[in-house]
């Protein structure tokens, strides 16, 4: 038995909920470039749980259902009341929607009709525990979802308790049709290795999130923003990134496992911070990251992933740095619920090996004579 590290390579399951061949991303079997420019991210959500496009009925009974869940029960905005003002972001969605399920009549109820409504209030209601989890560390009162709103809208207005602009709504809108899945990514096998043991629903959203938070993963956008606000301005970049690349730092929001030839989500957050940042008049962020980009692929041939432009992205539309990985959460939970209802149409428990590297074979000696 020898073990692949990281699992590089490794197939560990079948799927037909996204693919990644060849450098091209679909999500079943529609590429990612004509998703981002053509879909929205309900159409994305019903895509992904349903194996197709909505019709227009179907689109509106799933935006209608979405808006329907998106309120939290009142036990878990006391739970995030509790919480320290300057707890981790993740940490706070992670622990609000583990309690989720505690309120939930249905949530050990396994069939395929209980769990389908328990993604759609897990889809519903993370972004409003975001939401209010932002306000309460704030000072301020959480804002109830508004009746008929889009997620996007529904979560900008949540947050700052004005209307959002139609930019803003279409740039997050974007985002997260950009970020919804992505194959056996850690956080989505983190969920179906949590579900492969038939436990529920919540406790694999909750594993999911947990695997997200990490810098590697999805904690990698805040970290990008952290680098850009500490290099701080054009002239720096150069002796930063030189500095890092000679001390054999990662570079945050370059390189992928999977993708070797530059992962095809980043283009569109590319052209995205670019217009947003036009449209402020701020390009401050887009222009530091082109040049970071010019010079990471240039000396080390490192491309930008998903997490590199959307930092500046989510900068110009105000979101604070600590709700991006969140964010990034609000997106990737449809693609952890239809990974999720997938693993339990055809499951069996995940349950590999591992190689044995320690001692050999050892007596045991009473404790006084150790
Ligand atoms: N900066 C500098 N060097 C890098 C980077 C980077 N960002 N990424 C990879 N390398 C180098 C690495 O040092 C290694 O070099 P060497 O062979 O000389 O030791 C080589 O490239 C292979 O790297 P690895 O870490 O073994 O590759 P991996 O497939 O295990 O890791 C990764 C993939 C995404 C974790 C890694 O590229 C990385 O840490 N990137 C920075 C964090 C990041 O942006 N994460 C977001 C990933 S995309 C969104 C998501 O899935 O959440």
């Amino acid at each position: 038995m020898t073990a692949t590290k990281g699992l590089e390579g490794i197939v560990a399951t079948t799927s037909s909920v996204s693919s990644i061949i060849d450098g091209i991303l679909t999500y079943r079997g529609y590429d990612i470039d004509d998703l981002a420019e053509n879909a929205s991210f309900e159409e994305v959500i019903y895509l992904l749980w349903y194996g197709k496009l909505p019709k227009a009925a179907e689109l509106t009974r799933i935006r209608d259902e979405l808006s329907a869940a998106a309120a939290i029960p009142e036990q878990v905005v006391d739970l995030i009341r509790l919480f320290p003002k300057n707890a981790n972001s993740m940490a706070a969605l992670r622990s609000a929607t583990s309690a989720l399920a505690l309120y939930d009549g249905e949530a050990d109820d396994m069939t395929k009709e209980a769990n389908l409504r328990k993604a759609v209030r897990l889809q519903a209601q993370i972004p409003t525990i975001i939401a209010a989890f932002s306000r309460i560390r704030d000072g301020k009162e959480p804002i109830a979802p508004k009746a008929g709103a889009t997620i996007a809208e529904n979560f900008l207005y949540m947050l700052s308790g004005e209307e959002p602009s139609d930019v803003a709504v279409k740039a997050l809108d974007k985002a997260l049709v950009l970020h919804a899945d992505h194959e056996l990514n850690a956080s989505t096998f983190a969920g179906r290795v949590t579900v492969a043991t038939l436990s529920d629903i919540y406790s694999g959203v909750t594993s999911a999130i947990g695997a997200l938070k990490g810098p590697l993963h999805g904690g990698a956008n805040e970290a990008v923003m952290a680098m850009l606000e500490e290099i701080g301005t054009l002239e720096n970049i150069d002796p930063y990134v030189n500095r890092k690349l000679e001390n054999k730092e990662k570079l945050m929001g370059f390189g992928h496992r999977v993708y070797k030839n530059g992962d095809p989500r980043a283009k569109h957050l590319q052209k995205m911070s670019l217009e947003l940042g036009s449209q402020t008049g701020d390009l401050k962020w887009y222009e530091m990251s082109i040049r970071i980009e010019n010079l990471v692929t240039g000396l080390k041939g490192l491309k930008p992933n998903v997490d590199f432009y959307s930092a500046s992205v989510y900068t110009t539309l105000k979101i604070p740095r600590d709700l991006f990985t969140p964010i990034f959460a609000i997106s990737r939970c449809s693609g952890w619920t239809a990974h999720i209802l997938e693993q339990y149409e055809n499951n069996r428990l995940i349950r590999p090996r591992a190689e044995y590297v320690g001692p050999s074979t050892q007596k045991y000696v009473p404790v006084e004579r150790r």
